[in-house]
């Protein structure tokens, strides 16, 4: 009988990906441990490659990377191998405007090979057959494109004055546009994995709770803005965030539309921020959002710093007035899979 896994953490905000990337490296050890055949796997070469996709400027991924090459090595040798004739490849994977510099910059002192791979993962990153693991945390909540029905005036779908999804026509269109992503991202990596090999991932599935979420609070900071003329009310009729969060179910079911792996496991957990709404914690979560999407903001707005000050000072305020980081609703939950690339298919 499995073990039962701690599946729940309450963590600073600051610590709050971490906290949720450690809670599921467990489950990633354990089914390296009772399922992959690194013999096998590395019948005609000696070199373990993985790949970090979305792996940003660190530290998570390094993290991520020790974890499963410590599991390898243990698995290596519980199969008779000698852990020190296997050579690990890591490939590090993000958009092109990541700045991989300051990632390798912090590269740790390592037991790898490293090279950066920057590119879009919706299409293939790597030559056939030529992966062993595939870690993907936090990272396949972002579309490769925003549905072009919510941006047509004339469309149901139409999200003029929102930025995110609340009314129906406008979840469906997301819906449609995450499923034919994640097609073409496991199509790609169905291409690239070889045989038997794990593709791992871990996405952030709907917020649970009562009250506004913290998308909310983001939303109403733009409205306000249009109004006082700070931001161009066109341009925030056309602005949409970039994510999605797909129900467990929803997930599972693209997983098996595509066909091309096995769901060795899926696990569900939660994060819970310790209620904390002092400025500094609230100014923190405030940046890591302002990490995600300034990029984005200022070439959709035109604008430069002074109006990502002013958007972002607010949204800390507003954090704190909708009570997003401290009151009942503030739990995160998070859908962790493991998948094996089948033989055939
Ligand atoms: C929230 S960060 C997660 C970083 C890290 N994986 C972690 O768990 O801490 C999401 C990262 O995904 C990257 N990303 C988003 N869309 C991507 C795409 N289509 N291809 C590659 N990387 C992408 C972003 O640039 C960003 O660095």
């Amino acid at each position: 009988m499995r073990a039962e896994k701690a599946k729940y953490i309450y963590a600073k905000n600051s610590a709050f990906q971490k906290a949720g990337i450690e809670l599921t490296l467990e489950f990633i050890n354990e089914e390296i441990a009772s399922k992959l055949e690194v013999t096998k796997l590395l019948s005609n070469s000696k070199v373990f490659k993985i790949a970090d996709l979305g792996c940003s400027i660190g530290p998570n991924t390094f993290l991520a990377v020790q974890s499963i090459i410590d599991a390898v090595k243990l698995k290596s040798k519980s199969e008779g191998l000698n852990p020190e004739s296997v050579e690990f490849q890591v490939l590090f994977n993000d958009v092109v405007s990541n700045d991989f510099n300051t990632l390798f910059k912090s590269l740790p002192e390592r037991q790898y090979f490293a090279a950066a791979v920057p590119r879009t993962f919706y299409g293939l990153l790597f030559p056939e057959g030529s992966l062993h693991l595939v870690h993907a945390s936090y990272t396949l909540q972002f579309l490769s494109e925003i549905p072009k029905e919510i941006l047509d005036k004339n469309s149901p779908a139409w999200n003029g004055g929102r930025i995110h999804y609340s009314k129906k026509e406008v979840r469906e269109a997301y819906s449609a546009q995450y499923a034919k992503d994640m097609n073409l991202f496991l199509s790609a990596r169905a291409k690239e994995i070889i045989p038997g090999g794990f593709l791992a991932a871990l996405i952030p599935i709907p917020h649970v709770g009562d009250g506004p979420s913290h998308v909310d609070a983001f939303e109403s900071c733009f409205i306000d803005m249009a109004i006082e003329g700070l931001l161009e009310e066109d341009k925030v009729d056309d602005f949409n965030l970039p994510v999605y969060s797909p129900s467990e179910d929803e997930f599972k079911a693209i997983i098996e539309r595509n066909g091309h792996f096995t769901i060795e496991r899926t696990e569900k957990t939660y994060r819970e921020v310790i209620p904390d709404a002092s400025k500094p914690s609230v100014k923190r979560f405030a940046d890591q959002t302002r990490s995600g999407f300034e990029g984005l903001l200022k070439e959709h707005f035109g604008v430069g710093n002074e109006v990502m000050d002013e958007l972002f000072d607010r949204y800390a305020e507003k954090l704190i007035e909708f009570g997003t980081l401290s009151g009942s609703h503030k739990s995160f939950v998070d859908f962790f899979v493991l998948l094996k690339r089948k033989v055939q298919s």
